[in-house]
């Protein structure tokens, strides 16, 4: 089968098609013909070797967590899944194994039934991040309709499910995001946007309660005490 691998780390022109075997499957896993895949920060961030302590610098690499597909064949323990499902879901080790595949063996704990009214791009958008919003979500405590919270970033994979989530805790969301996502962030639920072009929103005198920041650039913004 063809899959998408690296021999170092790199930016995406260290990214090979090459050719290997098709996984089989163990008795408890799935393996899923896969129709999309979704790109996060997590696979750029590994490619790099910006995350070297986890993933180590053994070569080739495989890239990519999520995706969604239609399952071809079932390990013998597997009775929830049968072969023809349409699912999406993450691969287990996202150090190592790689969803950018034709076809991925996955635990079936880690694949969920695809909604029909969702195709296999959007199905595959939302393990990470979905899983993601959900841990940020219960770390945050108990949220109420007096809680004022942050997010920044928040019109990216994460902080779509993240102000969908907080907007349905009552909480009051400001939302940061660029011009173009302002619409999205109203649409998903955020009280007040900041548009970060325009705005400095690190030497305004609001406080919050919360706040996250998604976008990964407020530590370098951050002045230097020493
Ligand atoms: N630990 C976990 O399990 C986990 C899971 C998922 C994600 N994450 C991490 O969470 C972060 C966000 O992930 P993501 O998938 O949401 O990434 P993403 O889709 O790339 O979103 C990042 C967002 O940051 C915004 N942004 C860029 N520069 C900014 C600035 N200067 N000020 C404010 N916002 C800015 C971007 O908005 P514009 O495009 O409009 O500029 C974009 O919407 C990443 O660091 C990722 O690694 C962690």
């Amino acid at each position: 089968m063809k899959a998408i691998a690296y021999q170092k780390f790199g930016n995406t022109d260290v990214l090979q098609r090459i050719e290997e075997s098709k996984p089989s499957v163990q008795s408890n896993q799935v393996l899923v013909k896969v129709k999309a895949v979704s790109i996060n920060p997590l696979d750029w961030k590994i490619r790099k070797g910006e995350m070297k302590l986890m993933s180590g610098s053994k070569f080739p690499k495989h890239t990519g967590v999520d995706f969604a597909g239609i399952i071809e064949e079932t390990g013998s323990a597997v009775t929830n899944f049968k072969k023809g499902d349409e699912v999406f879901g993450a691969v287990k080790n996202t150090m190592k194994e790689g969803a950018l595949a034709e076809y991925v063996a996955v635990p079936s704990a880690l694949v969920w039934k695809k909604p029909v009214h969702i195709n296999f791009c959007q199905a595959a958008s939302i393990p990470v991040t979905g899983a993601a919003a959900v841990t940020a979500l219960g770390k945050m405590g108990n949220i109420n309709s007096g809680t004022k919270i942050l997010v920044n970033g928040a019109t990216g994979g994460f902080g779509m499910f993240l102000l969908q989530l907080l907007k349905q805790t009552g909480a009051t969301v400001t939302a940061v995001t660029s011009t173009k996502a302002i619409d999205f962030a109203n649409k998903w639920g955020a009280n007040s946007v900041i548009d970060y072009t325009k705005e400095n929103v690190l030497a305004q005198k609001n406080t919050y309660d919360i706040v996250i920041d998604l976008s990964g650039k407020w530590v370098m913004q951050m002045p230097n005490k020493s």
